[in-house]
């Protein structure tokens, strides 16, 4: 069974099985459990983790304007799981007042970019060589969020 449930500053147990599927997920390149922890507090900050048998199996971050993190751990993927969370964090902050979300991507991420546009984000631009190990760009989406 599939849960998505809220994380906000009432939740901050969870920040540590939040980590632990970053690091699985960006195993080059984490973000900290502090970077994590600051950016979860933050005024007007989205945090939802997905639950799968009471294991937490994705979450997604993202601020007003910006979707920070969205991640699942490989043996959960393509069920739909980060469309859940990308969907609910969207709702969220249309919810919370915020216009739009926009994000940064690799551009070799398919997956992620293929999600992004399943879910209406629109292609804005590239920045050239963004990513500093791999010199690779980023691909930059914006999603309109409706009232
Ligand atoms: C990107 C990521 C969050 C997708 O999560 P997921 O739960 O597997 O995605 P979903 O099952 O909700 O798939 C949604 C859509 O994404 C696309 N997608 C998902 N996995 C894909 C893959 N391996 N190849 C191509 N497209 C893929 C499909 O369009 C899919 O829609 P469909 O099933 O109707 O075809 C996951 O692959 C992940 O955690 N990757 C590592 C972290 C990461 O790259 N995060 C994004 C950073 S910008």
């Amino acid at each position: 069974m599939k849960e998505i449930l809220a994380v906000s500053a009432t939740g901050l147990g969870l920040i540590p099985l939040i980590y632990d599927v970053e690091s699985s997920c960006f195993p080059g390149n984490p973000w900290s459990l502090e970077s994590l922890r600051n950016s979860i507090v933050r005024d007007g900050a989205v945090c939802l983790a997905a639950f799968m048998d009471g294991d937490v199996v994705g979450y997604a971050l993202a601020s007003c304007t910006a979707l920070l993190k969205v991640a699942v751990l490989p043996g959960h993927r393509e069920q739909g799981i980060g469309q859940s969370l990308v969907r609910a964090v969207t709702e969220t902050l249309g919810r919370a007042g915020c216009h739009e979300v926009s994000l940064e991507c690799r551009a070799s991420n398919h997956a992620g970019i293929n999600m992004y546009g399943s879910l209406g984000f629109e292609e804005t631009g590239r920045k050239k060589d963004y990513y500093p190990d791999t010199k690779e760009d980023a691909v930059l989406m914006r999603l309109a969020l409706g009232g």
